[in-house]
């Protein structure tokens, strides 16, 4: 277990590593930002977006909630889509979810955990949604897994269907949005083909990839 004072040694000698490699790292990357990858992810602490895609700072700009929900009123995210896309002109945006994910799960059981319930109402409707589909798998580890994928690939619909994403498809900007999920047991991850770089292909590969869950 680590102490507040660990980590301010640890920070210590993470920017004097990076400072080693690049004397001017920090000095170049306070003057601007160019990522070119936008990550939808889950707060979970088992899941950090930069580090399972090797990624440096000033590579990737991250937006982390439970459950990894986009929200067609949730300003929060909203308004880190509209950056990432209008001002930083990210070329993916990557909405990744993960196995095994507590917020999911805890929606799968119908489990009462506070005021979460109340945002994970939209991991509810996924299940209201696919309540059929879900009913082939029986054992509720199967169950969980593939409501986790089920509920990436609404909110790659849901980023596809916001203003934001639809202006700057319209315009002609380059951009796809991806989703995928992360296999906590073995570090690994996997895409759910659901990719889209155009409304037409949104609607298109979101069946698709509904009709063909991985196994
Ligand atoms: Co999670």
């Amino acid at each position: 277990m680590s102490s507040l004072a660990d980590l301010f040694s640890n920070n210590q000698s993470w920017a004097q590593g990076l400072i080693a490699k690049d004397p001017s790292f920090f000095e170049k990357l306070s003057i601007q930002q160019q990522p070119e990858y936008l990550w939808i992810g889950c707060s979970d602490s088992r899941v950090p977006a930069e580090e399972l895609v090797g990624l440096a700072p000033g590579e990737i700009f991250v937006h982390r909630n439970v459950a990894n929900v986009v929200v067609h009123t949730d300003f929060n995210s909203l308004s880190v889509i509209q950056f990432a896309v209008d001002m930083l002109k990210v070329k993916h945006i990557i909405v990744c979810g993960h196995y095994g994910c507590g917020g999911v799960m805890a929606t799968l059981r119908q489990e009462r955990v506070g005021l979460v319930d109340n945002w994970l109402r939209h991991v509810d409707d996924v299940i209201q949604k696919h309540s059929s589909l879900l009913g082939h798998w029986e054992n509720e580890t199967d169950r969980g897994n593939h409501l986790c994928e089920l509920n990436v690939i609404e909110q790659v619909a849901n980023v596809c269907k916001t203003t934001v994403v639809r202006d700057a498809w319209e315009r002609g900007q380059q951009l796809t949005v991806h989703g995928w999920i992360y296999g906590m047991k073995d570090g690994l991850v996997r895409d759910l083909c659901t990719s889209a770089s155009t409304l037409e292909e949104a609607r298109c590969n979101y069946q698709k990839a509904i009709t063909t869950l991985p196994e």
